[in-house]
């Protein structure tokens, strides 16, 4: 597909109970690359081989959960536009001024039916993945740290009205939907996967009463090797796992969930297939709803459904 408007997932910024922890965490363990610490107290990452200067901040706060999960748009021309239609189509937005992050330009921030906060922007740094942009080699020695993964990849958030979510990111921002689930009436949905791009999903909602729920943020792997690799590593620090290394269903992506030391779900996965706006929804029914989320088990834990952050 023309890769226009929305192009992809951009940065989180993650709410952590203790600082130091949280920073041992997604340093050593995930093995992201801290690149910044600002005058808010937040610390910036990167994984090893996104380009840009940050895709995942954590600051310090007396609850965990998520602050805000933001999309790169193509340029500032598509950034004022798309302000310009969430605002035709009774979507409030806000702007932030560039340099209020890191390295990043202006945002337009708005806020969705199911709680969270969204932001797009156009611009931010290109620090480089420590290859060259003419003639590199294939990949750095000694990039990789850790569970390593090579990019943060979507977030699943938890929260109500997500019809109303869809209808934003349909209809305004250009997304598609790949996956849903429904539920017992056979038409509601109580799942939503959508793709802005040829991902099998950049964001994903699930219904749920409390507004403003983070499920879990992922990151990708390269091989289902890494994943099992990345259990290794879980084990080996004493991270807590939810579930895996198994497969979902839904996307096909092979995953391990689990928590970083604030209790904030984590997914480090591998696969999921290639999609393009054209292609049928794939729907998966009440009944095998546990098939879609854990392929293996085919029935759902409780914690998928009931912790959040
Ligand atoms: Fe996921």
């Amino acid at each position: 597909m023309a890769m226009t408007g929305v192009l992809r997932p951009g940065h989180i910024s993650l709410r952590v109970l203790d600082l130091e922890e949280g920073i041992n965490f997604y340093r050593n363990v995930l093995g992201l690359v801290e690149t910044g610490r600002d005058d808010q107290g937040r610390v910036y990452f990167k994984t090893w081989d996104e380009r840009e200067h940050n895709s995942v901040m954590i600051r310090q706060a007396d609850s965990a959960g998520i602050d805000f999960f933001a999309f790169k748009v193509a340029d500032t021309a598509t950034l004022d536009r798309l302000d310009a239609d969430l605002n035709a189509f009774g979507v409030r937005t806000e702007r932030i001024p560039a340099g209020e992050m890191l390295a990043t330009g202006e945002r337009v921030r708005f806020e969705v039916p199911s709680g969270h906060l969204i932001e797009l922007y156009a611009e931010k740094s290109d620090i480089g993945n420590g290859q060259a942009y003419v003639n590199p080699a294939p990949w750095v020695p000694d990039a990789e740290r850790g569970i390593a993964p090579t990019r943060m990849d979507h977030c699943l958030l938890y929260g109500p009205d997500i019809e109303k979510v869809q209808e934003i990111f349909e209809k305004v921002l250009g997304f598609y939907l790949v996956e849903h689930v429904v539920m017992e009436d056979g038409s509601t949905n109580l799942g939503i996967w959508l793709s802005c791009s040829t991902k099998a999903h950049d964001i994903a909602f699930v219904r749920h009463p409390e507004p403003g729920k983070l499920h879990h943020i992922s990151f990708k792997l390269d091989s289902w090797e890494k994943v099992l690799r990345a259990a290794d590593i879980m084990s080996m620090n004493r991270v807590s796992i939810d579930i895996g290394p198994t497969r979902h269903g839904v996307t096909r992506g092979t995953t391990i969930y689990a928590f970083d030391p604030s209790g904030n779900r984590f997914e480090t996965f591998c696969g999921g297939y290639d999609t393009y706006p054209d292609y049928q929804a794939v729907k998966w029914t009440w009944d095998e709803v546990g098939t879609g989320i854990f392929y293996h088990d085919r029935k759902l834990n409780e914690r998928f459904l009931s912790v959040v952050s």
